[in-house]
């Protein structure tokens, strides 16, 4: 199965999802999605079981973004911390996260149950774990948040890991499964529920015209009263590519020596943090270890994070060998909150949900009830509170600066820190580089035959100089997190437009 990236995850492997390509059809939709991932997937069923007539439109095939590259933790404990939630939102909006993760664990084990779904679902305890006298004041700020938000947690004396720790808090009802497993599935009953998906057609425009919206994708025109962007993060230059910072997180699959792998979903506090699962693969165990994040851009050699990442494992694992190395993309949203709603700056029939964090299982569920209940006019719970107009002077206001520095320093800065023209010399097989020649930028890539392949770096969404990735071999932009792979042509979004070649 093909996705946008080099590496391959364990879900991927020897994976299929085989649709009929719907009919094309001019007939107006209710609905349309871009994006078949589970954000798309989730939303697409529920509006297609609430009577609304629905066409995804996926720009590549089906779950080609991080709902393939994601480690599939079903968790109750998010990347923004309750203390922090508290602190930012309150403890009655606290109380409203939680009761939302739990939702969408819930949705997914009535999914299962209805549809009779085989993906190796499974309940589990989860565990954090502090490593210094520091971390275990943290943790106790985290035991009491949790608590205050109304999540069952309890201080531990023990962790399912063989990794030192000082003090350690646990909490039931997590849990994990296949994600392309589960979602083939949704997405056969989204089909057999009437709904209609076209692959390969990636939307371009959306144009409102006398109330309904004129969709323009690569393969045709569509029009539908509504239109959702469940792309990771909307294209176009948006009030939300300056509220959501990309992120890359990197994966190990690993098969042990000792079989010591842990029954259960297990995080330490570090940041960035790193996480642990042990998922049945192919017959046998693995455990799935990640970390070492960073910002989309920012590493100046991608592989050497799977390095450092195995030489974190192997301090506490006897390692038998390591099958799977992988990384996948997320959206870091400046107050802690995902952003789910009405698209901001647009007509009232546009939406999206963005801004996931880690946490891409869970909010994209929760996303597919609350963006049909927007829809079909109902009332939910959560729509105040990720409503991506939201206004939060204080909550994320630090990082909201920090963030946009960033982007600021990467449209003036790079332009004046590229490499010299001697780099473009020394250029490995399969490797890329942005250089200069006669003062202009040039992003150079040499493929396995040892042809260079020259583009200009320059990011057409809004400007910003791309980076090369080498672990993925792909063209990433630090700024919004648009990639593109070693031709130029776009893998993820906001860019629409692929990178300008400048060798034939
Ligand atoms: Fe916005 Fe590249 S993604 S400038």
């Amino acid at each position: 199965m093909d996705r946008d990236a080099f590496t391959t995850t364990p879900w991927q492997d020897n994976f299929e999802i085989r649709i009929p390509q719907s009919p094309d059809t001019k007939a107006p939709f209710d609905v349309i999605i871009a994006g078949a991932g589970i954000t798309g997937i989730t939303t697409g069923l529920f509006l297609q079981q609430a009577g609304k007539k629905c066409l995804i439109l996926e720009a590549h095939t089906v779950c080609f973004g991080t709902s393939s590259a994601t480690t599939a933790h079903l968790n109750t404990v998010l990347d923004t911390s309750y203390p922090e939630l508290i602190k930012k939102f309150g403890t009655a909006s606290s109380r409203l996260v939680a009761q939302g993760a739990k939702e969408a664990i819930g949705l997914i084990k009535e999914h299962i149950k209805a549809y009779e779904i085989d993906c190796d679902f499974e309940e589990k305890k989860g565990y954090l774990y502090a490593q210094n006298e520091k971390e275990d004041d943290e943790l106790g700020k985290m035991l009491e948040g949790m608590r205050t938000a109304g999540i069952e947690a309890a201080p531990g004396s023990s962790i399912p890991l063989p990794v030192p720790f000082t003090t350690a808090i646990q909490f039931p009802g997590q849990a994990q499964l296949h994600p392309l497993k589960y979602l083939k599935a949704l997405l056969h009953q989204f089909l057999e529920a009437g709904g209609a998906i076209r692959t390969g057609a990636p939307v371009q425009k959306v144009v409102q015209k006398e109330g309904i919206q004129e969709v323009y994708s690569a393969n045709g025109r569509y029009s539908a009263a509504d239109v959702v962007y469940a792309t990771h993060i909307p294209p176009g230059i948006n009030l939300l590519h300056f509220r959501c910072a990309p992120y890359r997180s990197y994966v190990l699959g690993i098969r042990l020596a000792d079989h010591s792998y842990p029954d259960a979903l297990v995080y330490d506090i570090e940041d960035p943090y790193h996480y642990f699962r042990t998922a049945r693969h192919q017959g046998a165990p693995l455990l799935i270890v990640g970390g070492c994040d960073h910002k989309t851009g920012h590493a100046d050699n991608t592989g050497q994070l799977f390095r450092e990442l195995e030489a974190y494992a192997a301090k506490f694992f006897r390692i038998a060998s390591i099958p799977y190395r992988w990384s996948s993309q997320y959206y870091e949203p400046a107050d802690g909150l995902p952003y789910i709603g009405r698209l901001p700056g647009n007509n009232d029939h546009l939406y999206t949900a963005t801004g996931y964090s880690g946490n891409g299982m869970i909010f994209g569920t929760l996303a597919g009830r609350i963006l049909c209940n927007l829809i079909t006019g109902n009332d939910n719970p959560y729509k105040t509170l990720l409503a991506p107009s939201r206004i939060k002077p204080v909550a994320g206001f630090s990082n909201f600066i920090k963030e946009n520095a960033d982007v600021v320093r990467h449209f003036i800065g790079d332009r004046l820190s590229v490499e010299v023209p001697e780099a473009f010399a020394g250029l490995g097989i399969g490797e890329g580089r942005v250089v200069k020649q006669g003062g202009q930028p040039i992003a150079v890539y040499k493929n396995e035959e040892g042809n260079i392949f020259a583009l200009d770096p320059v990011c057409p969404h809004a400007g910003c100089l791309v980076q090369w990735n080498n672990a993925e071999r792909s063209w990433d932009c630090p700024c919004h997190g648009s990639r593109f792979d070693s031709t130029g042509a776009v893998l993820n979004g906001p860019s629409q437009k692929k990178l300008r070649q400048l060798n034939r």
